[in-house]
């Protein structure tokens, strides 16, 4: 009876027009452990709404689909590498997170490389539009570069990208914290999600580090709140 009633609410959130491109997974996930917490479906449906916001993140900034699509093809039919570059970087910047880099990335991945080492695979976790900063990284056209995150519409653009990029369309469709990555890897990225793992359900961060399996995961937090707040971590 109340399976019913779960799967009912998450159909119906499936099918808004907001969590269309969301795993449905996602969405199960999220309403049944609010349900275990709350024994009201009701509350567990307003919880879940509240939660899955914070998961589809759409106010972080998405570009438009189609238009960077023809931006990306002619960039790359131009074979002027500054050119492709300047449209990867207007891409990634409509997204915050990956903005609030844009100004250290020519340092950015060599300091952490530096620390790691050179991956020969990497597990980009939760990753939005961070893929397209592939360039800035200074990894081989070898490097198997796992893209992970809920929202399909990033995934698709990272793979269009990637078989332009002349790499595997490794992006893909999962839920990292439901469903933990199998594919090991020499280095994970947990960019800026950690608190947002959290917010789904607390430990979850945690989890999510102890589940990848990659010999080395590095960890950013955000420097500011979408309210311009300081956070307490740097
Ligand atoms: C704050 S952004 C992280 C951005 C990225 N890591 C960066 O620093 O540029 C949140 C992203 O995580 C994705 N996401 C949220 N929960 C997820 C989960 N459990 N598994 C995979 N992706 C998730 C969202 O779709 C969104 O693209």
């Amino acid at each position: 009876m109340m399976q019913k009633k779960i799967d009912e609410i998450v159909n119906k959130i499936k099918s808004s027009k907001k969590y269309k491109i969301i795993l449905e997974e996602t969405i199960r996930d999220v309403l049944t452990i609010e349900y275990g917490r709350h024994k009201s479906i009701k509350i567990a449906e307003e919880m879940a709404k509240k939660k899955l916001h914070r998961i589809r993140a759409e106010y972080l900034g998405e570009p438009n689909y189609k238009k960077v699509k023809d931006s990306l093809a002619a960039a790359f039919q131009s074979g002027n590498d500054e050119e492709i570059k300047e449209v990867c970087w207007t891409i990634f910047s409509k997204h915050s997170s990956t903005r609030e880099r844009n100004q250290l990335l020519d340092e950015y991945y060599k300091k952490l490389f530096e620390v790691t080492g050179m991956p020969n695979s990497v597990a980009d976790l939760a990753c939005a539009l961070n893929p397209l900063s592939f360039r800035w990284m200074g990894l081989p056209q070898s490097v198997k570069f796992y893209s992970y995150d809920v929202n399909e519409q990033f995934i698709d653009l990272i793979n269009y990208y990637f078989e332009l990029e002349g790499l595997e369309p490794l992006g893909i469709q999962r839920d990292v914290f439901s469903s933990p990555p199998e594919i090991p890897v020499d280095v994970a990225f947990l960019f800026k999600m950690y608190y947002c793992l959290e917010h789904r359900q607390t430990g979850a961060g945690l989890e999510v580090v102890k589940n990848v399996p990659a010999k080395k995961v590095l960890i950013s937090f955000p420097t500011i709140n979408l309210v311009a707040k300081k956070t307490d971590i740097l």
